[in-house]
């Protein structure tokens, strides 16, 4: 028997239900903060992910040749697309543009709990904007998701840093450019790696023990004050957090976010606000994760834009749901199984079914010559609310029998009256 590639899923039913619940609460956040959907093709030219940092997601690609010798991947995250189609119509998208997209995203990953080679990943992006004001409401998104779908704070927690505060720090040492896009790419991996394979690496690109140090140090607060003692009141990197913060009080979510310098996530495009949300526990990988990218426009050719925006995947937050038990018991969504008790009923069977389903309700019409206590036992599993029968003898008078599944109450109808 062929076997599925190693690290992708099957939707089966019962799993298929839950992720369209999920889907539906993605879009239902989405929809409630103004953002419009959009979609991109799966394959793109391989070279919207070449970067040159050395990020894993460079290196995780589904790449190929197609038939005609070009070179094109699957895609590993939206972001590249979404600037990709942005910069086509710069010119003429009313900005700012809010944005949202549930991809299926694409990584060669070493598998493991929460992360496979596939995943879908909902974006949410807002381009066009400087303001701060963009950054708050997409943690607003995030947190109005989680308590749809009866998480509290309790369970998470919203860890914001910005990538000026590593900035700042490394330009004071003289390391600006690509030193600092590499420095954010492997401090990223601080929790997952040794701390001597990351100063390895740090040294490697040429940090010297010291400097070393000092970004350790910076990356260990976990409150604003102390950051500014640090930093001194006038870093730009402190006044944009606190900004970010006192907005995030008016929205009355506080007890969700957490000022954390440990948080500078693992793609090199990030300029600004860095944002990731953890299980309180520690458990799971990153829940989601996003922040400001205003340069990636120029990295691709064009003109710079401001951007900010987040991905979440579907599959730790499947985990996290199962966890509490928080998924929710839901059946196929039929409303009537209609059944015929005798062959030579079906096509009255189906003639009823038709006609309920004219009427707006949802029918699934017992298809071989079953018995009723088959059809009582499929009608529980799906979770309908009526048993419809056509019988001989009723039929005789124009009648059909229905059994109301919650209260048990039967009726006879006249057809004519349906
Ligand atoms: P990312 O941190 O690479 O960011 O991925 C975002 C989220 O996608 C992760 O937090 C996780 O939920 C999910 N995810 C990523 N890889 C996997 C995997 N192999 N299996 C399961 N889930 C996964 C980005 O991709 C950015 N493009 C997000 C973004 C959008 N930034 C701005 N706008």
């Amino acid at each position: 028997m062929v076997e599925r590639p190693r690290g992708t899923r099957d939707f089966y039913p019962n799993e298929m239900r839950l992720r369209s619940w999920l889907f539906d609460k993605f879009h239902a956040a989405s929809k409630a903060h103004g953002f419009e959907e959009y979609d991109s093709p799966i394959l793109e030219y391989e070279e919207l992910y070449t970067r040159k940092q050395g990020e894993e997601i460079t290196q995780q690609l589904f790449n190929f040749e197609d038939k005609g010798g070009r070179k094109v991947s699957l895609r590993p995250e939206m972001t590249p697309s979404l600037a990709r189609m942005v910069m086509a119509q710069a010119k003429t998208l009313p900005l700012p543009l809010k944005w949202y997209s549930i991809p299926q995203c694409w990584r060669y990953e070493r598998t493991q709990r929460g992360r496979g080679r596939e995943h879908y990943q909902w974006n949410v992006d807002i381009w066009g904007t400087e303001s701060i004001s963009a950054d708050a409401e997409l943690i607003s998104i995030m947190v109005h998701f989680f308590k749809s779908v009866g998480l509290n704070s309790e369970d998470l927690v919203i860890k914001i840093s910005s990538r000026k505060v590593l900035e700042e720090v490394l330009g004071a040492l003289g390391i600006d450019g690509n030193g600092f896009t590499q420095t954010c790419i492997i401090v990223d991996k601080m929790d997952k790696l040794p701390a001597e394979v990351i100063e390895n690496q740090l040294t490697e690109i040429g940090l010297d023990s010291s400097s070393i140090t000092t970004i350790q140090t910076i990356l260990g607060i976990k409150e604003l004050d102390k950051l500014e003692e640090s930093l001194g009141e006038q870093s730009s990197a402190v006044l944009e957090l606190r900004e970010l913060f006192s907005m995030l009080e008016s929205y009355n979510i506080r007890e969700w976010i957490e000022f954390d310098a440990s948080i500078v996530r693992g793609l090199a495009y990030y300029t600004g606000s860095v944002f990731e949300a953890h299980d309180r526990k520690g458990e799971l990988r990153a829940i989601c994760g996003g922040g400001r990218y205003d340069r990636l426009l120029s990295s691709l050719g064009g003109n710079d834009l401001p951007a900010s925006g987040f991905g979440f995947g579907d599959m730790v937050i499947m985990e996290l749901l199962t966890d509490r038990g928080l998924l929710p018991d839901i059946t196929s969504g039929s409303q009537d199984v209609v059944i015929s008790l005798g062959e030579e009923l079906r096509p009255e069977a189906m003639s009823v079914a038709s006609k309920l389903r004219e009427k707006g309700r949802s029918v699934d019409v017992v298809l071989d010559d079953k018995k009723l206590k088959w059809a009582f036992r499929h009608a529980d599993r799906i979770g309908a609310s009526r048993l419809v029968m056509i019988m001989p003898e009723e039929w005789k008078d124009g009648k059909i029998k229905i059994k109301d599944l919650e209260t048990g109450q039967d009726d006879e109808i006249l057809v004519s009256s349906l």
